[in-house]
């Protein structure tokens, strides 16, 4: 149960006016907790600027100064790291507490398994409800040992391995996590390490360590996918990172501005990792008036500008090999999808049940408690729009998910009668001004 005491709840009104303005979003999450945890490991300083300072990350902060790290803010969204080199992080004096952030426990289990100490990790109710056992499979095969609750549940103890073994591992479930997990692990570890991804994911965590001098192979595979390999035990060397916006933080507004006629919105330096970004392609296959300018490489990755205007949109079938590139936008993509005019169908979204959220069960209740017609099919789900009436009036149950309640509440900008939220003080999760930004364009949202 969810303390009543620290809910923060917000009733959206309708507000039809246009939004226009030139932003940037807060930076990119996955690339934040990575240019903490990649530079706390490497050798020498690395001055982060673009972190993304919401509650996430700042947990990833925490943990990576428990375990011996200097990491110092020098001003908003400028951070310096002093790392302390592979397999030298110090046993934590204490339980690492990871809030919400799956992205934190996850690929601290990678590290924490290949450093011969005892760490106990463990996180808010949502947190502690999602699966581990994806990681803890793979990585006790390097010679760690995991110690959980049934079915692999937070609070986790890690003993980690004396002589960290290789792993080979094919990944049953499309998960950057699990990768990033092994990828590190591999980093300490004596010999190659093979992770075979039948299916592509964000591969932040590879442009990462080559950007810090690691050698990863990366092979494609006939059969599709790929093959990844690190042979460890290397060393990082730490270069200065530019974090990117989160293309996931930028599609609330791309979404915000296309639903919202006479809009127009520049959004300026915006990650444009092609795994990351299938719901920008989905938009435009809807109608959206998106443009991506002043695309460049920076620091490993993808970046640019986008420019969105207000639009009708229209239904469409996404197909489930679309899902890893826009995972997290499944929520805000259903707003649009309620909406636009027809039928869209989203194939495929097993892995939403075992996100902040179950997302699959929660966007349905969040559609229907506002009149929207949806309906699921297995692991799909179908929504019939309503060329842009979307009635409201409903109660929204958050469920302590970020992504859930700013795309309810982005609905609500839309929505005929006042929708509810219970609880968006999660928000800052990962987005801590998204009320503040939506305003500065004209959203008009009353906090
Ligand atoms: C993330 C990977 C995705 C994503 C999450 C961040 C990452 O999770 O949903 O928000 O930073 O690697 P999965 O790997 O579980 O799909």
């Amino acid at each position: 149960m969810v303390n009543a005491s620290l809910l923060k709840p917000l009733t959206v009104s309708f507000n039809p006016s246009a939004l226009k303005g030139e932003i940037s979003v807060p930076g990119d999450k996955s690339i934040s907790h990575r240019s903490l945890m990649f530079s706390a490991l490497a050798k020498g300083r690395c001055r982060v600027s673009g972190l993304l300072e919401g509650e996430d990350v700042l947990r990833t902060t925490v943990a990576m100064r428990k375990l011996g790290a200097k990491i110092e803010r020098l001003s908003e969204g400028i951070w310096l790291v002093e790392g302390k080199g592979i397999g030298k992080l110090s046993e934590p004096d204490d339980v690492l507490d990871l809030g919400n952030s799956g992205t934190s426990a996850r690929l601290l289990s990678g590290i924490l398994s290949s450093h011969p100490m005892f760490s106990v990790l463990t996180g808010d109710e949502s947190l502690r409800s999602r699966p581990m056992s994806r990681v803890i499979v793979p990585l006790s095969t390097n010679g760690s040992q995991f110690f959980s609750r049934e079915k692999g549940r937070l609070p986790l103890s890690i003993v980690g391995s004396v002589q960290t073994k290789p792993i080979t591992y094919r990944l049953p479930v499309a998960s950057a996590q699990v990768k990033s997990a092994i990828l590190l692990s591999a980093l300490n570890a004596h010999g190659v390490t093979h992770v075979i991804e039948p299916i592509p994911t964000r591969d932040h965590t590879e442009n990462m360590l080559r950007y810090f001098g690691c050698e990863v192979t990366i092979k494609s595979l006939a059969e599709g996918g790929k093959r990844i390999e690190i042979c460890g035990p290397i060393e990082l060397e730490a270069h200065d990172i530019v974090v990117p916006g989160d293309p996931s933080s930028a599609a609330f507004i791309l979404v915000a501005a296309a639903i919202c006629k006479g809009s127009e919105v520049y959004i300026r330096h915006v990650g444009l990792n092609p795994l990351r970004t299938g719901s920008f392609k989905v938009l435009r296959a809807m109608g959206a008036n998106l443009r991506i300018l002043n695309e460049r490489h920076e620091g490993g990755e993808i970046v640019g500008d986008l420019l969105i205007q207000g639009s009708d949109l229209h239904g469409v079938e996404v197909n489930a090999s679309l899902a890893p590139s826009m995972i997290d936008e499944y929520p805000i993509l259903a707003v649009a999808a309620a909406y636009a005019s027809g039928t869209t169908r989203f194939n495929g979204l097993k892995e939403l049940r075992v996100k902040e959220s179950d997302r699959f069960t929660s966007i349905v209740a969040m559609l229907k408690a506002n009149k929207v017609e949806v309906e699921t099919d297995g692991d799909d789900m179908i929504i019939y729009g309503n060329a842009g009436y979307v009635k409201g009036g409903g109660v929204v149950e958050t469920h302590m998910d970020h992504r859930l309640a700013m795309s309810a509440s982005i609905l609500g900008l839309i929505a005929k009668e006042k929708i509810t939220l219970d609880d968006v003080s999660f928000v800052k999760t990962s987005f801590p001004n998204f009320y503040t930004l939506l305003n500065q364009l004209g959203a008009g949202f009353e906090l």
